[in-house]
């Protein structure tokens, strides 16, 4: 688990100047945060009707044609002035607050809803803090001195000795104006030069050595962290300045590549090199290609397939596939042929994590890459590139060969198969199995049933095997690996008993975001134990609150990811506004160890809880729309009839989980 402080430090740092011990902190009332007192201040009907929708009022409630479904026969949407929220009992069986309504009403991200409501309740949003400010300039210089040094370098190639690396580029078949497209440059061996220009352009050393264009000695000597290599500027989607990776020029030279150091503007795990050129053409062809390195990149625009984009020597991610899948939702890999091989490809993500440092991590990983195909909804292929050669001496020699191979991609499994039994005895029975054990897990994986089907076929085809002994050898379908017990923690805070008041949603809801942002990983043990009880695991509508829907939204999302702790991925993706809150929820939560096994139970028991009142109140008003559609008449009064009985049939489920569970024994903090 996060030791606290490591916590509390890393939660100051991203406050940034904002005060991180609010009053709350001294026990006294939490003051309220932007989102509530945007609620406290605006009437849920009141915007809702504002949006078009007719209103009637009915006992406490209100109800109307839901604006999110076609239908004009019954009024299935409900709003409850009460608790600020809506829900859609219809087809939609959907509700949440107001920002959750303006959102899906007008297309808004939770930010832009959160600012549009702020106008409107005239509330004023917490300004970004002088840190954060700051922080933010310092950025746009740091662009600008790199930019200053992508001029410098482009220039060093008319010098002397940067014209041998001129003559090397074009040598590798780059003509003068794809070399001046990518803006490749010279980094010669000393510092002055490169110093004398940034300076004249403005910038000092200090921020130099910010930008990550200086390497500093243990004797405190500067010198240029690039020397003698040739330069490739990477900028991110949107054609800003992001760092340099940086190709060696001797062969004796170790690392052959070197990049910036990941950093405030260079994070690999969010770049990919060529995007900025490749973004319109991969949306027009509605695909994208991935490559190893930044050469088949360059050679693959120069030949007139711009769709090209290459990852930087790490390992391709979910932030990248998610920026991709923005604009196609089919992704080609062409990798060189033996990376398809023993090599990287069967090769868990995680294994990989642990022992190799980033520079080496395999490039592409099929079990990642299926997790995230999966998630993605994406058709992710690979194809083959024939033995030893990469992308720019094919297209060199034959650039029809290209969308040749392109044609020729195929998912993920299947290459990972063929590639597998490429070279061996497909006649030996011990082959066969080893072939078996490896290659099932990952149709395991495939959440399709009937792709899952169509490949376990093909694997019996091509090990010319009975389908049903592949069956029978099937690994046990995708378990969790076992949670190590865990010792008696120290850390928890004796059980008190609780005041007697009836716990408010908000109060549930941020006990348990509270946990789960600390610790993502929970959502998975929660929704195991839900799916034990035959209950459906865990959902955004499990909350009726948007920022805890936002915070709930982006845990989720920090698991889909592997470039972040969970953890901080969540923190660091919070929409602005949110911060107070998160930041509250955070410090009064503090004192549960996510690890603890009392803590998870309630954890579970609030949720179950959560849910069952969601579902009552949802009983609740299926009733009064089932008794008005009865005396009107209307067929619809069955359905709500059925609705009825289904939600009870879940209560009933919910009920025996809630038996089963302990009686809460940890203090609910907020
Ligand atoms: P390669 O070694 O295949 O280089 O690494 P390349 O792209 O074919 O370069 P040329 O054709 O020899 O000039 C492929 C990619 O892996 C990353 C780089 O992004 C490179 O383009 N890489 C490689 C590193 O990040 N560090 C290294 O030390 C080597
Ligand atoms: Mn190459």
């Amino acid at each position: 688990m996060l030791p606290c402080s490591f916590l509390q430090s890393n939660w100051a740092v991203y406050l940034g100047g904002y005060n991180p011990l609010p009053a709350v902190f001294a026990g006294m009332t939490a003051t309220m945060s932007n989102v509530e007192e945007i609620k406290a201040r605006l009437a849920i009907e009141d915007i809702v009707s504002e949006s078009g929708v007719q209103l009637r009022r009915a006992g406490k409630n209100l109800s109307g044609f839901c604006p999110f479904h076609s239908n004009t026969r019954t009024p299935s949407f409900v709003v409850f002035p009460e608790s600020g929220t809506w829900r859609c009992f219809g087809q939609c069986n959907e509700g949440g607050d107001v920002f959750k309504y303006v959102m899906k009403k007008e297309g808004l991200d939770f930010t832009e809803a959160l600012r549009r409501l702020a106008d409107r309740a005239g509330v004023q949003l917490r300004p970004q803090s002088p840190m954060e400010q700051a922080a933010k300039e310092q950025h746009g210089r740091l662009r600008e001195a790199l930019d200053a040094a992508v001029r410098f370098y482009q220039a060093q190639l008319q010098t002397p000795a940067g014209t041998q690396v001129l003559s090397y580029l074009r040598g590798r078949n780059l003509t003068d104006e794809t070399i001046a497209a990518f803006e490749l440059g010279y980094a010669p061996e000393a510092l002055e030069p490169l110093a004398a220009a940034i300076q004249q352009a403005g910038f000092t050393l200090d921020e130099m050595m910010e930008a990550g264009l200086l390497s500093q000695s243990d004797d405190g000597r500067r010198f240029a962290r690039f020397r003698h290599r040739l330069m490739f500027p990477i900028r991110d989607a949107n054609g800003k300045m992001a760092g340099f990776g940086a190709r060696a020029l001797r062969d004796e030279a170790t690392p052959k590549y070197l990049n910036s150091a990941q950093g405030p503007l260079f994070d690999k795990g969010n770049l990919l090199y060529g995007m900025d050129k490749a973004r319109k053409h991969i949306r027009t062809q509605d695909e994208a290609v991935l490559v190893e390195g930044y050469m088949d990149v360059i050679a693959l625009h120069q030949a007139g397939f711009p769709n090209a984009v290459s990852p930087m020597g790490t390992a391709l991610g979910g932030q990248q596939l998610r920026t991709l899948k923005r604009l196609t939702t089919r992704i080609v890999l062409a990798l060189d042929a033996d990376a398809a091989g023993d090599k990287a490809t069967l090769r868990g993500l995680e294994v990989a994590r642990k022992s190799l440092d980033r520079e080496a991590d395999p490039v592409f990983d099929a079990r990642g890459l299926l997790r995230h195909e999966g998630r993605l909804q994406a058709d992710i292929r690979v194809t083959a590139l024939p033995d030893g050669k990469d992308p720019d001496e094919i297209v060199a020699a034959d650039p029809e060969a290209w969308p040749k191979l392109l044609l020729a991609a195929r998912p993920i499994v299947e290459h990972v198969m063929y590639s597998l039994a490429a070279g061996k005895d497909l006649q030996d029975a011990k082959i066969k199995r080893e072939l078996a054990t490896q290659v099932l897990p990952l149709i395991a994986d495939v959440p399709s049933p009937v792709e899952r089907d169509s490949y376990t076929q093909k694997l019996a085809r091509l090990l010319q095997v009975d389908e049903r002994s592949l069956m029978a050898e099937r690994p046990a379908r995708a378990t969790a690996p076992r949670r190590r017990a865990q010792p008696t923690a120290p850390s928890l805070p004796e059980a008190r008993p609780m005041p007697s008041i009836e716990d408010s949603t908000v109060r549930l809801e941020s006990h348990c975001m509270g946990i789960i942002i600390r610790q993502p990983e929970l959502l998975y043990r929660v929704d195991r134990s839900l799916l034990e009880s035959g209950l459906p695991r865990l959902s955004i509508s499990d909350f009726e609150h948007s920022d805890h829907q936002e915070m709930f939204r982006l845990s989720r999302e920090a698991l889909d990811q592997d470039v972040q702790e969970p953890y901080s991925y969540a923190l660091q993706n919070l929409p602005m506004p949110l911060l107070d809150r998160a930041e509250e929820i955070l410090l009064r939560t503090e004192k549960l160890d996510p690890e603890d096994d009392k803590v998870f139970e309630d954890l579970l028991r609030t949720f179950l809880l959560l849910r069952r009142r969601l579902l009552r109140k949802s009983n609740e008003q299926m009733r009064y729309l089932q008794q008005t559609a009865q005396q009107e008449g209307d067929l619809k009064a069955s359905e709500y009839q059925q609705v009825m009985i289904q939600n009870t049939l879940t209560l009933q489920r919910l009920d025996k989980a809630l038996a089963t569970s302990p009686k809460r024994s940890v203090p609910r903090a907020l």
